[in-house]
This record gives C-alpha cells, structure tokens and sequence, in this order.
C-alpha cells in the first residue's frame, strides 16, 4: 500500500464535528467517536497541496469555478461510473443536504408526500417536514439479510399522490448498492405514475469490490428526464469540512428552477478553496481510492469475524458500498436508551443510534468504519466487553 491508512491522526481540538464534541453530545470527552460519517484519514497528497497553493495567493476574493474544474468531474464519472455528464447539467451547491432540501421545496407542493425508503439517512426526514411536506414511508424488506425495495407498496403511495421520491444510492444506512434491475423497476414505477426522483449518490464512489453502482440517470434518457442527482467529492475523498457538491440534471426545466432558486438564496457563488481540492481529488485520487476501498473492505472484514467472535448476538449486515456497518442489536434486549446507556455509559464508545434513520431502526447501531484499524479494534472490544457484561 502506499497509503497508510493505520496512521492514528489525533483529531482532538481540531474543532471536529466528530471528535470535539463527545462531552457535549454523550457526556463524556473520552467516549470514542465511531458516528457522524467523517474519515479519521488524511484526504489525497494532491488535495492538500491544490489547497496549499490557493492559500499561497493570499487574497481570498470573490471566487468562479473554471473549465477544468468540471472537466475533472466530467472524466471521472465516465472513467469510474460510465455515465457521460455534460457540464451544462451541473451546477454547484454549498452541500447535498442542502439541494435535498431546495429539489423538496421547488418539486412538491406544500402538504404534499414525499417518498422515503426507511431506514435511511435522517436529514431526508428534516428536509421533507421542515419544508411543511410529509414523509410518506416505504420501509425497505429485510430479506436474506439485506434490504430490498417494496414495489407493492411503493406503487400504492404513487397511486395515492406522491409525485416526488428521494432515493438513496447507496443506501445509508445498510449500504445497499441497488442492482440495474431494481432501480430500471423502480424507475418504471415513477414514470408511470409521472414521480420525480431526487437521487442522492453521494457514496456512490465507495462502492466495494464485487459490485457495481448504477447512477439512476444513466440508466434510460426518460429516466434522467424525471431526476435530479445530487453529488459530491465529499464523502469519497474525506472533504466534508469543505462544504461543496453539485447537482446534475438533464432535464432544463429541473434545473432552471433548481438555478434560479439557489441564485434567489445567493447560494451560487463558487467556494475559494473548493473548486482546486475537488479538481484535484478526482484528477489525482484514483489510487487513492482504490487502496482506501481495500481497507474498508478489510475493516469490514475484520468487523464483521470480530462480532461473531465475541458478540454473536449482534447480526451484522455486510455492506455493499459506503464504509458504514449496520448492526442489528435486537438480540441484547435493551431499548433506545438502554443502547444509548450501553455505548455511552457503559462502553464508551458512540455509534449512530438506529431509530434516527426511521422506527425501522430502532434496535440497530451504525458504526462508522472509516478510522485506522486500531482505533476500530478498541471501539468494538469496549462495546463487546461492556454488553457481555449485562447479558
Ligand atoms: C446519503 C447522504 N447524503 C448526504 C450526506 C451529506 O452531504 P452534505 O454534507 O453535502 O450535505 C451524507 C453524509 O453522510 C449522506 O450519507
């Protein structure tokens, strides 16, 4: 490997959301933090030296994003993902949430439903019921130990008036990778049903070995009429801190809404520093990746023999992409807070609690993966000792 991805960085006063805050959010500064999905790694060489040379300047003036910028964009998502973006679908956003939150507002109508696939990443309920909309909830089917997409379902909520879906692909939390068959399924239903699709790909760059991710939008010209995308560099080179994504969408009449809405907002302008570290990342990030992909998967891996090992009556799932373990604690018969006490309290350890992604998750935890292996192996030796001990 020529990246060392075992390196313990210490995060500790860097002003991390994830690693300066367990005092204030679990109550004790020492509890290890396996949650909000950062990564404990140092992002790419060639993105730190791009941010470099633009703090170099010294004037950090008002800022446009370039031609290469987009290029870079461009030619990784038909290198990595075979799907032919052209720059004029694209337009810039501070953060994905944040163009959930904007598709919401500008596709549906006040009051009106919007589809969620349950359990999943809890912002896709803020940005529904915050906009004055309701969740209309299509909990995915535990089947053979993955989930899978209720149809039946799904269509009775279309037929009942939903006309806009937000789709997770990958799926957070589960990390589902959606096959082409289900998602041109999926896809028929909400074209039958005239059902716009918001679909959020953010970890689709960490998809691991033995599978493959679909952008829904390159699946058909029809399908890519009816969805917006939303995308970052984000999540796969470790940049959240940045706050940069973009939006991709073929159709005009999605995205001159999506446009003007940001401009009303003054949301349009580009970041100084954010433009150079994406260009850079996806340009100079591929080995990157690949070896980090390696590592997750031995994370994974590791995980997954260490719970049956030690804590069998915790099932596991095994992800498909992003580097975040869904665990099924059901067997230790403990509640929402029996959990919280457990991984707080007791282990000192914080995990993702699982009813925030949905009721369906109550009873699971979400660990983040993404840290160097030794800090992985203390985090679950606590949280085994600590539940062993109340069986
Ligand atoms: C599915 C999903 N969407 C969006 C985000 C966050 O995106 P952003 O930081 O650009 O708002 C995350 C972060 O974990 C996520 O898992």
């Amino acid at each position: 490997m020529k990246y060392d991805f075992d390196a313990v960085i210490n995060r500790r006063n860097t002003r991390s959301y994830k690693w300066d805050q367990s005092e204030k959010l679990f109550g004790d500064k020492d509890i290890m933090p396996l949650w909000v999905a950062d990564m404990d790694f140092e992002s790419p060489p060639a993105v730190k030296e791009a941010i470099l040379r633009r703090v170099e300047e010294g004037v950090y003036g008002y800022s446009v994003s370039s031609e290469p910028y987009k290029e870079a964009i461009t030619s990784w998502f038909k290198r990595r993902h075979d799907w032919n973006i052209q720059p004029e679908w694209m337009t810039d956003s501070p953060g994905i949430v944040t163009s959930l939150s904007l598709a919401v507002e500008l596709y549906s109508e006040p009051g009106g439903e919007v589809i969620v696939q349950s359990p999943v990443y809890y912002p896709f309920y803020d940005v529904i019921n915050m906009n004055g909309r309701k969740v209309a909830k299509n909990p995915l089917i535990l089947q053979n130990g993955r989930y899978e997409m209720d149809y039946d379902q799904l269509e009775g909520l279309m037929k009942g008036g939903a006309k806009l879906l937000l789709l997770c692909s990958p799926h957070n939390p589960g990390g589902r990778v959606w096959e082409r068959e289900e998602l041109l399924k999926l896809g028929e239903l909400c074209l039958a049903y005239g059902v716009t699709v918001i679909s959020d790909e953010i970890h689709c760059d960490l998809t691991l070995s033995g599978h493959t991710h679909y952008p829904f939008a390159s699946l058909s010209e029809e399908l890519a009429n009816i969805t917006l995308t939303t995308l970052a560099a984000t999540k796969t080179f470790n940049l959240p801190g940045i706050q940069t994504s973009f939006i991709v969408a073929s159709n005009p009449d999605l995205k001159r809404k999506f446009d003007m809405r940001l401009k009303t907002l003054s949301l349009h302008m580009a970041h100084y520093f954010a433009p150079d570290a994406v260009q850079a990342a996806y340009n100079e990030g591929d080995e990157w990746l690949d070896e980090l992909l390696v590592y997750i998967s031995g994370n994974v891996d590791y995980a997954i023999s260490y719970m049956s090992e030690h804590l069998p009556q915790v099932k596991v799932m095994r992800p498909e992409a992003t580097y975040l373990l869904w665990i099924d604690c059901r067997g230790l018969n403990r509640d929402i807070n029996g959990l919280k006490q457990l991984m707080f309290k007791e282990a000192k350890v914080a995990f993702s609690e699982g009813s925030v992604f949905g009721s369906e998750g109550e009873g699971y935890l979400r660990i983040n993966l993404a840290c160097p292996r030794s800090i992985l192996q203390e985090a679950l030796e606590r949280f085994s000792e600590a539940a062993n001990h109340s069986l």
